[in-house]
C-alpha cells in the first residue's frame, strides 16, 4: 500500500462521519430524496467540491455536480468522464452505502490535483439525490435524468404524506420541467466509474479489501394492490368474507416460494413495505397495498419469475373473491459492467492492494443500471464487514476505504493513459 493511504483513510473516514450527522432522526441514519437533510448533504458535498477544486452546480434534479477541467489535450476531445453514487438513505440506514462512492469521486479529484495530474479528459463527480427510492415510489431519478433514460419521469407520484415528487422537486429547488434538458449527449462522455461498498460477504470471506464488479443484477420493483371487503371482524363469518390482508399474506407467500425455486438464478423476492385499510383490530382489512422487489442474476430468471408471481396473484384473487391489480414501478435489465473498465480497474485495484481482483456481480442495484443507457460504466466493490448493509452495522474498515480512493485514481490513470498520455 503506498503512504498516503493513512491519510487517505482518515479523510474519508472524517467525511463519512460528517454526512452521517445530517438526518431526520436523531437516533438513526435516515435521509430521504428531496428533504430538508438531502438539502444540507447536497450544500456540504457541493463545499466539499468546491474545496477540491471543481465548479460546482446542482442540477434539475437536485443532482450535485463537480467538474475538474481537463489538464491537457488527448484523444477525448472535450468529452468527460462521470464519477458518481447516491447521498440519499433508507431508513435506518448505514452510513457508507452511497455516500462513500461521492466521497471517493470527491478524494480522487483532490489526490490528482495534489499530483498534479493533468488528465486528458474532464472529471465530473455526481452526488445522485434518489438511489434508494424510498421516499417516492421511483428510483433513479438523478442517474436517469442525467442519463436521458427518465422517460416517464411519474411526477404526480406521492410521498407517504401525498406531496408529488413535482412538488417536492420546486421546494427543493429543483425543475421538473427541465429534468429532460439534463440528459448528457451520449457523445460528450467516455465513462461512468462507481465506488460502492459490496453489501455482501464475498469480499470479506475471500480476505481482499476491493474487487471488480461484473454486473449488475436484473430488478424489478411493482405495487400490488388487493381489494376485498371491509366488514365487522365480530359478525361476518369466516367463509363469506373477502379479507384483503388475508389474500395478501398468501401473496407474499407465494413470492417467496417461487424466488426460492429461482435460487440457482439468485433469485431473490422481497416484500418490505405494506399498507392495510382501514387498518383496526375490529375491521375487516378492505384494502392491501405492497411493494414487491425482484431480482435474479439474469433476465430471463426475473421475467419468468415476475410471470409466474402474476399467475399465482391472479389466481388468488379469483379464488377468494378479490380484485388484484399490479403495477409495474421500476424495472432494469442486467448492467453489465464494460470490459474495458473492468481492466483498468482491475489492474488499479492489483497495484493498491497487491492482489489479483476478484470479479463479483452486484445483487444490490447501483446508479450505473441508469447510466448505462449513456455510458460505459465500471464499478469498484469495497468490502463490509460481514455483508451488513441497509442496516446501521454497516462498517467499512478505514483502511479499506484509504485503499479504495487509491484504486479510483489508479483507474482514472488507467484511463488517461488509454485517452493520450498524462503529465505530471
Ligand atoms: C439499493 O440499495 C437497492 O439495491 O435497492
Ligand atoms: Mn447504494
Ligand atoms: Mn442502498
Amino acid at each position: 500500500m503506498s503512504e498516503g493511504a493513512p491519510s487517505l483513510a482518515q479523510r474519508a473516514q472524517g467525511m463519512i462521519d460528517a454526512l452521517a450527522t445530517i438526518s431526520a432522526d436523531p437516533d438513526k441514519l435516515t435521509r430521504l430524496y428531496l428533504t430538508e437533510q438531502h438539502r444540507a448533504a447536497a450544500q456540504l458535498v457541493g463545499e466539499w467540491m468546491r474545496r477540491a477544486g471543481m465548479t460546482v452546480r446542482m442540477d434539475a434534479a437536485g443532482t450535485m455536480h463537480g467538474v475538474m477541467p481537463a489538464g491537457r489535450a488527448g484523444r477525448a476531445g472535450n468529452r468527460r468522464l462521470l464519477i458518481g453514487s447516491h447521498i440519499d438513505t433508507v431508513v435506518d440506514a448505514g452510513r457508507f452505502d452511497g455516500t462513500f462512492g461521492v466521497i471517493a469521486g470527491i478524494l480522487a479529484v483532490e489526490e490528482l490535483r495534489r499530483h498534479n495530474v493533468a488528465l486528458p479528459f474532464e472529471v465530473e463527480v455526481l452526488a445522485f439525490g434518489d438511489e434508494e427510492g424510498v421516499r417516492f415510489p421511483k428510483t433513479l431519478i438523478g442517474s436517469s435524468t442525467v442519463s436521458g433514460a427518465l422517460g416517464d419521469a411519474m411526477l404526480d407520484l406521492t410521498d407517504a404524506n401525498g406531496v408529488t415528487i413535482r412538488d417536492a422537486l420546486l421546494a427543493f429547488g429543483g425543475d421538473p420541467d427541465a429534468l429532460a434538458d439534463e440528459a448528457y449527449a451520449p457523445g460528450s462522455v467516455i465513462g461512468y466509474l462507481e465506488v460502492h461498498i459490496e453489501q455482501g460477504p464475498v469480499l470479506e470471506q475471500a480476505g481482499e479489501p476491493l474487487g471488480v464488479v461484473s454486473a449488475i443484477a436484473s430488478q424489478g420493483r411493482y405495487r400490488i394492490a388487493i381489494k376485498g371487503e371491509a366488514g365487522h371482524a365480530g359478525t361476518v363469518p369466516m367463509d363469506v368474507r373477502h379479507d384483503a390482508l388475508a389474500a395478501a399474506a398468501q401473496v407474499i407467500l407465494i413470492t417467496e416460494e417461487i424466488a426460492l425455486k429461482h435460487q440457482k438464478a439468485s433469485c431473490v423476492a422481497t416484500v418490505g413495505e405494506i399498507k392495510v385499510s382501514p387498518g383496526a383490530s375490529n375491521v375487516i382489512p378492505g384494502l392491501v397495498e405492497f411493494s414487491l422487489d425482484l431480482r435474479a442474476a439474469t433476465d430471463e430468471a426475473r421475467a419468468t419469475a415476475a410471470e409466474a408471481i402474476r399467475y399465482r396473484i391472479r389466481n388468488i384473487g379469483v379464488k377468494r373473491g378479490v380484485l388484484v391489480s399490479i403495477e409495474t414501478m421500476h424495472e432494469k435489465p442486467v448492467a453489465t459492467c464494460a470490459p474495458h473498465l473492468k481492466k483498468a480497474i482491475a489492474g488499479a485495484i492489483g497495484k493498491a492492494t497487491g492482489k489479483k481482483a476478484r470479479e463479483l456481480m452486484s445483487g444490490a442495484g447501483h446508479d450505473g443500471q441508469a447510466m448505462i443507457h449513456l455510458t460505459d460504466i465500471g464499478m469498484i466493490f469495497v468490502r463490509c464487514r460481514a455483508g451488513i448493509s441497509h442496516n446501521p452495522l454497516e462498517f467499512v474498515e478505514p483502511e479499506d476505504l484509504g485503499t479504495a480512493v487509491e484504486a479510483l485514481v489508479g483507474t482514472i490513470e488507467s484511463m488517461a493513459d488509454s485517452y493520450g498520455a498524462k503529465d505530471r
